[in-house]
This record gives structure tokens, C-alpha cells and sequence, in this order.
């Protein structure tokens, strides 16, 4: 079926064509900066502590925020004192499919370890109700042509996503080797060895010859700091360890609860509509809207799957990351455009799309006002765009209620619940989708290189990496989807080319007979210096409301953000990287 073929829609977010004629005069689109900018600066004075509103050290009383709900016992096992080649700490897409990649290179020692009690990561945590990809499971699940496999549906519900990882696990023999309910607490490379020296909360005392950082860009869940959390009576949770014993798997545990969620970003928005259908009420507490656009999930067509031919998802990929085809004329009508008129009429397609999702709003949600307040006043992509059918009309149920803060949040909950504007909202159960601690190295786990620094320290006056992947003397250790590293809508893309990568690096250190493999610092200048100039180029950042695309308004994070040169740009310079191996990195024998 030709829908399925489709480009997908996700994938050609932010490239607003400064081909096309704006709609409106140019007072227009300045009129609405204005309102953005207004909306910008409104959420900037509430909390001018940027990133440290938000904790994710969740010890104490909000350690029951992240424990594992899905895993049951711990099962007991004697401490692991052994040596393997190639370890990933971390058991999600990023370690599943650079293990495929290792395997086919002839690897054989391979251990996962994760948190959770299997594989899976995101998609093993995030078990909330509605949770599904955001990008066409056909591109966003890696491996299909591998694992000959085609997604039920266009966008894939979680369980599937999860289902596929454990599949993945099967099939390259991953579950042989790997330990879960465990979570690497130290790694600490010991240069005599030659080797990473590894330490976990079980116990074990692990070592290998590399070591894969695949710790998540969203896995540790983060908490707004409020006053007054602790005291909540009722019963708390974080969206990613969702409660199903408190809530039954078809959520009729809600059927005479007060239900109350704070958030209103990517996760929220898939679980409002179930919680909105099944609770006795539902509060949602909404600092900023999200972008909500069409959905428009469908089945995959047998017919189409059935004629799919082998290598399918890699030419599909190859075709969306290909340069887009311009004709002559369009290129000499580009050509002859200043940069100053590029970035207007880009940034008026922008607002014009964005106007289009208000109206939508207008067309769906009943109430006036409460449409109103669902409208998004930012440009497209300073958060992270939702697609959904089901969440506006939500707000047109009974039981459902919106409490829009204004950009001013939730900054008080007592015993009973949230207090906004001086009144007390009661309730029974309070849910916490305020996402995630953003990809971030290390976590849970301190990382020591060469001079026994740790890796978090050495970033202390901004972060230090090769193609985001090598930091100068870590060796053998490869990062990924931290910072540095190209965004891209969906990440499975970025993960895989981060994956080959790193699995070419460690083929070409094995097939040499080297031992190590440690970025030059100058390769690493180079690219920390790539970094800071393409972040300079736009003061996108500066100009998008806050939020975790820019460090919540944080200006002065210049060098710690994605690389924003493009991702075929990415993708050309980690190839040129590995064309000249010995010029980029150092080579140690044993
Ligand atoms: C709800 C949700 C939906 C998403 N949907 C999409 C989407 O539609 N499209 C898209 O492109 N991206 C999406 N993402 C981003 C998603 O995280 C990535 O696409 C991808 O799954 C990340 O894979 P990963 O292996 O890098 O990390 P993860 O899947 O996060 O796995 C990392 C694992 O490392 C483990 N870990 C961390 N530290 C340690 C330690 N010290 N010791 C042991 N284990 C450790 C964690 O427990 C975790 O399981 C979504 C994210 C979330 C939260
Ligand atoms: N496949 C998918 O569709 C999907 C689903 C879920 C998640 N994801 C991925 O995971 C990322 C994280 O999503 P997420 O929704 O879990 O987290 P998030 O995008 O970080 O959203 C956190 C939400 O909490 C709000 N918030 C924080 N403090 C608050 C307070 N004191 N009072 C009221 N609201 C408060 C934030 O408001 P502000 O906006 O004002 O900061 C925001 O709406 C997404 O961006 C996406 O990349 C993808």
C-alpha cells in the first residue's frame, strides 16, 4: 500500500523549504516572535535555576521514583569476578544493535549488563499506558531487515518495540552472557592491563577490553524539585515505572480515583487519553503545551510487507537521509538568497505551521478557554513535536480538567495534593511525567580513564569528544548518544551509524593486533571546535522557550550540546574519522 511507503512525515521536521512564499505579510510573523519571545522570557523569570530545578539523585523518600516495578525478586547469584572482550553498560537499542554489528565482525566475548531484568531499555521502562514510537516504526525499529521482521502498525505500541529487543537478544546469542538487576557502579581503566576494570552494586568485579557506554539519553527519570513532595499521602509515581498494581493493567483501578499528572510533554500526552477515559477525574497540570499534530496510525498492509524485498529498511533509510533533490532552478533561486532571508522565510513557514496546530486546537477541544491555553507559543521543534488523535478531544470529557500554570508550573504540593493560585487540588494518586535526566555519560556509574580522572570531571569546563563517541584518554571506551554527537528525530538512526562506527573501530584494533585505542587530543580539539562553531551559527537556541532541547534557557552551554553541522555532515566526518585511523588515534600493543 502506497501509504506505508510514505515519506515519513517526522523525518522532514525543522527543513522548512525557504523556497516557499510566506502566506502572511511580515508584520505577522513578527507579531507572533513577539508573542514567543513574551512566552520565553515569562518562563525564564520563574526559574531562572535552569537544569538544577529538576533532580534525578533520587535517594531517600523519592527513591521509590525509580526502583523497578516490572522485575520482581532480585534474584541472588554469587558476585562475577570474570574477563570478557566487549561490554555494554546498558541493555537498550544503542548496545542491541552495535552487538549485531560486533557479531557480524566475528566477536564472540560479548556482555550486556543492565538496571532492568532484560533488555530492552526505554522500551523495557516505559511500559505507561499508550506508549508507542513517535516516528514510523518501520524506520524507527533497527534491524528489520536483519531480524525479518515488519511492524503491526505504522507507529509500534511499546510492547512490541520491547518484544523486537528481546528478539534481538535471541537471535545474536546476547542473553548468554548478559546480567541483569545490576547496575555498573564504577569502570576505571587500569593502564598497566591494559584493561577496564569493572564494579556493581551485586558485587561483581568484571573486566574487559572494551567497554560501550549505552546508559541512555533518557533513562535515569528526573523529578521538579517541589516543595513540599514528601508529604503527598495519596499514591506517587514516575510515568516510567508505571504502577500497574495500584492502577490494573486496564487502568479500571482508576475507575473511582482522583488522578492528577504533572507534565504535559511526550509522555504525557500518549497517557492522558487513557487515564482521561478511565479515571473518576483527571487533573493535568500543564506548565507549557506541547505541539500535537495529526497521528494518523495504521495497519501495515500485508500486501505491502509481503513484497517487501530483502535490504528493504536499509534502502529506505539511505533514501531519507539522502540529499534532498533540488532542480536547477530551485538551486539558483537559493543561491541568490542572503542567509538573513533564508532563515525568515524558514522561520515564517515555521510559525505558519505552528498556527496550524492552534487552529486544530480550535477545531477540536470544545471549550474556549481551555483551548486556548493548549496553544504552544514557540517555534516547532524547540520541543520535542507530539502527534496524537486522541489527546485534545480528551480535554472535551467532563472529567477531565486542565490546569494550565501559565509557565509557572506546580511549585507546591501538600499531603493531599498540588496547590496552584492558593487553591488545593485533592487527589488520590499523583503521576510525574517530568522525564528525564538528558543524555548524560555515566550514570549511576563514575568512569575513570587513564590519569584516573573521572569522565564527568573532565567535562567539568564542557564536554571533550571525538565524534561524541571517544574521549582522549578513555580507551577502549565508546560513548553513546551522549553530547557532541548529530540529533536526529529518530535517534535509532544516529544510534546505528554511532553503532557501525564503533564496531569498525573495534574491528580495525583487533584485525591490527593493537591492544588500545585512544583519540589524539587533536583529533578531539578538532571536534570539540566543530561543535562550538556550529552551535554558534543560530541563536535558535537562545530564542526557543525552555525546556531539555536547550539546557532549560541555558545560554552559556555552548560546547555540551548535539553537533549541529547535520547529520549527513556527522555521518561524512565519523567516515572520514575511519579513513584515517592512525591519524586520529593513538595505537597501543600489548
Ligand atoms: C517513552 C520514550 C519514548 C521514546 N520514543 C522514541 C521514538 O519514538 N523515536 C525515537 O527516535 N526515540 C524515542 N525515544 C528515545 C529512546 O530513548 C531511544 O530511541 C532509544 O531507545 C535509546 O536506546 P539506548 O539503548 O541508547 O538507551 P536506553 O533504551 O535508555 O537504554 C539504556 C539502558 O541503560 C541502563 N543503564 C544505565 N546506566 C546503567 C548502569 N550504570 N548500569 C547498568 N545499566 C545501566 C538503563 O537501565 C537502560 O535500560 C523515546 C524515549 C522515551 C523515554
Ligand atoms: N515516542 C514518543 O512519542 C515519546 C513518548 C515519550 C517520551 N518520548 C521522548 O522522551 C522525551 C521526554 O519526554 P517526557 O514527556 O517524559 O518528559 P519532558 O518532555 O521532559 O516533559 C516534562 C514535562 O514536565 C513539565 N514540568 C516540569 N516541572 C513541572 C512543574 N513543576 N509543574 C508542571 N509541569 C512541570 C514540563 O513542562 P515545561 O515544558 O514547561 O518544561 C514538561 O511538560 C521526549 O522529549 C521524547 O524525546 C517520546
Amino acid at each position: 500500500m502506497e501509504k506505508s511507503q510514505g515519506v515519513p512525515e517526522a523525518q522532514t521536521i525543522g527543513v522548512f523549504n525557504p523556497l516557499r512564499q510566506p502566506a502572511k505579510p511580515q508584520e505577522y510573523y513578527e507579531s507572533i516572535k513577539r508573542k514567543f519571545a513574551e512566552e520565553r522570557d515569562l518562563r525564564l523569570r520563574y526559574r531562572p535555576e535552569g537544569t538544577a530545578q529538576y533532580t534525578s539523585e533520587l535517594t531517600g523518600a523519592l527513591a521509590k521514583y525509580e526502583g523497578d516495578p516490572y522485575g520482581g525478586e532480585i534474584k541472588p547469584r554469587e558476585p562475577i569476578n570474570d574477563t570478557v572482550e566487549c561490554l555494554f553498560v546498558g541493555g537498550g537499542f544503542s548496545a542491541l544493535l552495535t552487538s549485531a554489528r560486533l557479531r557480524e565482525y566475528g566477536v564472540e566475548s560479548i556482555r550486556i549488563v543492565e538496571r532492568g531484568a532484560d533488555v530492552g531499555g526505554t522500551w523495557y521502562w516505559n511500559r505507561y499506558p499508550g506508549v508507542a514510537c513517535d516516528v514510523p516504526s518501520y524506520d524507527y525499529l533497527p534491524l528489520l531487515d536483519e531480524m525479518d521482521y515488519v511492524p503491526k502498525n505504522r507507529y509500534a505500541k511499546g510492547e512490541e518495540i520491547y518484544a523486537h529487543c528481546q528478539a534481538i537478544a535471541r537471535k545474536y546469542d546476547l542473553y548468554e552472557l548478559a546480567v541483569f538487576q545490576t547496575t555498573v557502579t564504577s569502570t576505571v581503566w587500569d593502564e598497566g592491563e591494559q584493561m577496564w576494570h569493572l564494579t556493581t552494586d551485586r558485587g561483581d568485579h568484571m573486566k574487559a577490553r572494551f567497554v560501550i557506554c549505552a546508559n541512555g539519553t533518557l533513562s535515569k527519570p528526573k523529578l521538579a524539585k517541589i516543595k513540599g513532595m514528601e508529604s503527598f499521602k495519596g499514591h506517587s509515581f514516575h510515568t516510567s515505572r508505571w504502577d500497574y498494581a495500584y492502577t490494573k493493567e486496564d487502568l479500571s483501578g482508576l475507575e473511582d480515583k482522583v488522578v492528577g499528572i504533572i507534565g504535559t510533554g511526550a509522555t504525557a500526552i500518549q497517557a492522558i487519553p487513557g487515564l482521561g477515559a478511565m479515571s473518576k477525574e483527571l487533573y493535568v497540570f500543564q506548565r507549557t503545551p506541547s505541539s500535537i499534530d495529526i497521528r494518523d496510525d495504521w495497519y501495515t498492509d500485508p500486501n505491502w510487507a509481503r513484497k517487501l524485498q530483502p535490504g528493504w529498511q536499509s534502502k529506505r533509510r539511505a533514501r531519507a537521509l539522502a540529499e534532498p533533490q533540488l532542480t536547477d532552478e530551485q538551486k539558483a533561486k537559493l543561491a541568490a538568497m542572503s542567509r538573513e532571508e533564508k532563515i525568515r522565510r524558514q522561520e515564517n513557514a515555521n510559525i505558519d505551521h505552528m498556527m496550524r496546530i492552534h487552529q486544530r486546537i480550535d477545531e477540536i477541544v470544545k471549550d474556549k478557554a481551555t483551548a486556548q491555553a493548549l496553544k504552544p507559543w514557540y517555534m516547532f521543534m524547540c520541543k520535542r513535536p507530539c502527534f496524537h488523535d486522541e489527546y485534545l478531544p480528551t480535554f472535551n470529557r467532563p472529567n477531565v480538567h486542565l490546569i494550565d500554570t501559565k509557565g509557572k508550573g506546580i511549585t507546591q504540593i501538600t499531603e493531599k495534593g498540588p496547590v496552584f493560585e492558593g487553591k488545593q487540588y485533592e487527589l488520590d494518586v499523583l503521576i510525574y511525567a517530568t522525564g528525564f535526566e538528558v543524555q548524560k555519560t555515566g550514570i549511576y556509574n563514575q568512569i575513570k580513564g587513564k590519569l584516573g580522572l573521572d569522565l564527568n570531571d573532565k567535562y567539568a569546563d564542557g564536554i571533550r569528544t571525538l565524534v561524541g563517541i571517544h574521549s582522549q584518554g578513555y580507551p577502549n571506551l565508546f560513548i553513546m548518544g551522549g553530547y557532541q554527537a548529530s540529533f536526529q528525530f529518530n535517534l535509532t538512526d544516529m544510534l546505528q551509524t554511532q553503532g557501525d562506527h564503533i564496531a569498525a573501530c573495534i574491528d580495525y584494533a583487533r584485525r591490527h593486533g593493537y591492544q588500545s585505542i585512544d583519540a589524539t587530543a587533536e583529533a578531539e580539539e578538532w571536534w570539540v571546535q566543530e561543535v562550538i562553531k556550529h552551535r554558534g551559527k543560530t541563536t535558535r537556541n537562545h530564542d526557543c522557550t525552555p525546556g531539555y532541547y536547550n539546557f532549560e534557557g541555558e545560554s552559556n552551554r555552548r560546547q555540551d550540546g548535539n553537533y549541529n553541522g547535520g547529520f549527513r555532515q556527522y555521518f561524512t566526518h565519523m567516515r572520514d574519522v575511519r579513513a584515517k585511523m592512525e591519524e586520529h588515534f593513538v595505537f597501543t600493543r600489548k
